[in-house]
């Protein structure tokens, strides 16, 4: 039933919570995993010293993108010992959408997140991007809390 699960990750403990959550799943049902780390694009500031913050921004961009794959090399590692088949990926982007875009390519039957991520706002049951890829994916998203 499960061929393909996705795992959207932030760095986040419930992230790394749903990539376990994942490669228990992927170890019972032969499933491959998709590990998926999104780097929110930069506001474009057009409109003041657009070289010199076109630099700053390359600059800001590199270094989260190699945040990136610090994040997903880590959540790898820690599901070493399951022995499974997982991908890894990265995009810049809107992270909802990448990770809704992302689901469709791979067709994943199921995405399984983080009710939270690295987001500050107390008290709220669940983060704007697990909001938005629950009402939007075209497959079953389980939330870990
Ligand atoms: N940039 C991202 N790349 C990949 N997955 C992400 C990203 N951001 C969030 N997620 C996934 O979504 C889950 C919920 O995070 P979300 O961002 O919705 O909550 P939050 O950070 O607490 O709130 P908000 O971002 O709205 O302030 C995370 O546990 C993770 O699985
Ligand atoms: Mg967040």
């Amino acid at each position: 039933m499960y061929n393909n699960i996705l795992v959207p990750v932030d760095g986040s403990e419930k992230s790394a919570l749903a990539a376990l959550h994942g490669a228990e799943l992927a170890s019972k049902t032969g499933s491959k995993l998709f590990l998926f780390h999104v780097v929110p694009s930069l506001p474009p500031y057009i409109d003041t010293a657009p070289d010199r913050l076109s630099k700053v921004q390359q600059s800001i961009m590199d270094q989260l993108i190699e945040q990136g794959n610090i994040i997903l090399s880590k959540v790898n590692d820690d599901l070493a010992a399951y022995g499974l088949n997982i991908h890894t990926d990265i995009a810049v982007g809107n992270p909802a959408e990448q990770i809704i875009k992302k689901a469709k390519e791979i067709n994943c039957e199921l995405v399984i997140m983080g009710s939270r991520g690295l987001g500050e706002i107390k008290g709220i049951l669940m983060g704007s991007v697990s909001n938005k890829v629950t009402k939007h994916a075209g497959c079953p998203v389980m939330i870990v809390r």
